[in-house]
């Protein structure tokens, strides 16, 4: 049972959302919901569980390919990267690059644009820097930027993204880079259940508690009831989707409440709460050709187990 405490903060939107995830006929919630404070700690964690060769093989390859975007990108450029939770990568990037003039950090939260801005200063005390505090799903005015510009999406975070809203996002992303911008995307290739079931389910339980933190918040913002002892995480496989699948599933036949609202839940029914889709590098660069840009480069690891696109 989540005792309220200080933190404990009703937010009708939040209700809203769960409620029509769970009132559907296969019961869901939206994966952004994943990541409250406690959520986006545990997502560090993630990034550094041996299992989770995510993080460690985009680093790799970024440091492999430094020498080629040097050439391929040129002096004097700005870097706009969607999503400014990894100063590492970033300055990877930046340190890669010829004498990069700007770097704009941009994140719905403004905590993290904050933090990114602070380490970027100090590392690069030349680079003019222009955080920006907003909504990436929708065309955002950036400053004026010295050219060329490149567009920075790591971590396959485009891989949360189903067919369609990948679409929006990458014609979004080419609305707000405008003309002659190129867009560095890290994603996620399709490989053996027996290398990614256990990146989605660690042997520590850091991604179980993850999923599992989606319940206590829900207690908290939501006014809900779960017991998150009656739930499990469970990784799945979607081969025919090429996806990874994240659910929680009901042990036992209960009913939760939420926002007053009773919820019925059979055993061994799950909620749905993220799916990763894994794309094959040709998938990939139709579906960038489709939103309107060209593939001008891609790069994999020796293990072909991440990729680098690099879209104009
Ligand atoms: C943020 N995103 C790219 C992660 C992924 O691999 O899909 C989220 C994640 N979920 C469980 N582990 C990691």
């Amino acid at each position: 049972m989540d005792m309220p405490t200080s933190q404990t903060r009703f937010d009708p939107a939040t209700a809203e959302v769960a409620l029509r995830g769970l009132r559907a006929p296969r019961k869901t919630l939206p994966p952004h919901l994943l990541y409250d404070p406690e959520g986006c700690r545990l997502f560090d964690a993630i990034t550094t569980l041996p299992e989770y060769y995510v993080t460690r093989t985009e680093l790799g390859l970024l440091r492999d390919i430094g020498p080629e975007l040097r050439a391929r990108i040129g002096p004097g450029a700005a870097v706009v990267e969607y999503g400014a939770g990894s100063v590492t990568k970033a300055a990877l990037l930046l340190a890669a690059l010829e004498q990069p003039r700007a770097y704009v950090p941009l994140d719905i939260a403004a905590g993290a644009v904050a933090a990114t801005v602070a380490a970027m200063q100090s590392r690069f005390p030349a680079l003019a820097l222009h955080p920006i505090v907003g909504d990436f799903q929708q065309p955002l005015a950036l400053p004026p930027l010295p050219r060329p510009l490149l567009g920075f999406f790591p971590g396959s975070t485009i891989g949360n993204l189903d067919r369609e809203a990948a679409l929006r996002f990458l014609r979004t992303a080419r609305a707000t880079l405008g003309e002659g911008a190129r867009f560095l995307l890290g994603v996620d290739l399709p490989k053996s259940p027996e290398i990614l079931i256990p990146a989605y389910d660690d042997a520590a339980g850091v991604t179980a508690a993850f999923n599992l933190n989606l319940l206590h918040r829900l207690n908290r913002e939501a006014a809900a009831s779960f017991q998150p002892g009656h739930f499990r995480h469970r990784a799945i496989w979607n081969a025919e989707d090429s996806r990874i699948e994240m659910h929680l599933e009901s042990q036992v036949a209960q009913s939760v409440a939420v926002a007053g609202v009773p919820i019925a839940f059979g055993a061994g029914e799950t909620i749905h709460t993220e799916s990763s889709y894994k794309r094959r590098p040709e998938d990939m660069i139709a579906l960038a050709s489709e939103a309107g840009w060209r593939s001008e480069a891609v790069w994999t690891d020796a293990g072909d187990l991440f990729s680098l696109h690099l879209l104009a």
